[in-house]
């Protein structure tokens, strides 16, 4: 599931960079020229561009988290490994 979700998120994160890397220097030259016409423009590209760079952040954030989240489940399965072979070990030497 983890392998799934981080493969598809990388995935969106890095699509979703596309438009919104084109969106943001049109945003620029809307706000500083200055065009009273194209501030309409700039309200209606601005409802677009908000919610993509949260989705962005979100991702994003998630992705920074990977590594860490990796550490965390391998040192889990390290130490499930290690009491289940102390377990054992005790066990034989119980028997003997
Ligand atoms: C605003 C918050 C954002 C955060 C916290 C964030 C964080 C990250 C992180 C942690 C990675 C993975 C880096 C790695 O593992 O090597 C990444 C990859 C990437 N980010 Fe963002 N990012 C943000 C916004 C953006 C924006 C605004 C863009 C472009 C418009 C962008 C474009 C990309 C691309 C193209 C990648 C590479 C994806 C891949 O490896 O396939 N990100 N980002």
């Amino acid at each position: 599931m983890t392998k799934f979700l981080n493969k598809w998120l990388r995935k969106f994160h890095r699509w979703l960079a596309v438009p919104t890397a084109i969106l943001i220097p049109i945003i620029i030259v809307i706000k500083f020229s200055g065009n009273p016409s194209w501030q309409v423009l700039l309200k209606q590209v601005d409802k677009f561009q908000s919610p993509m760079m949260l989705i962005l952040a979100i991702t994003g954030a998630y992705l920074y988290l990977l590594p860490y989240i990796a550490k965390w489940q391998r040192n889990g399965r390290k130490k499930k490994a290690l009491r289940t072979k102390q377990e054992l070990a005790r066990g034989h030497s119980e028997t003997r």
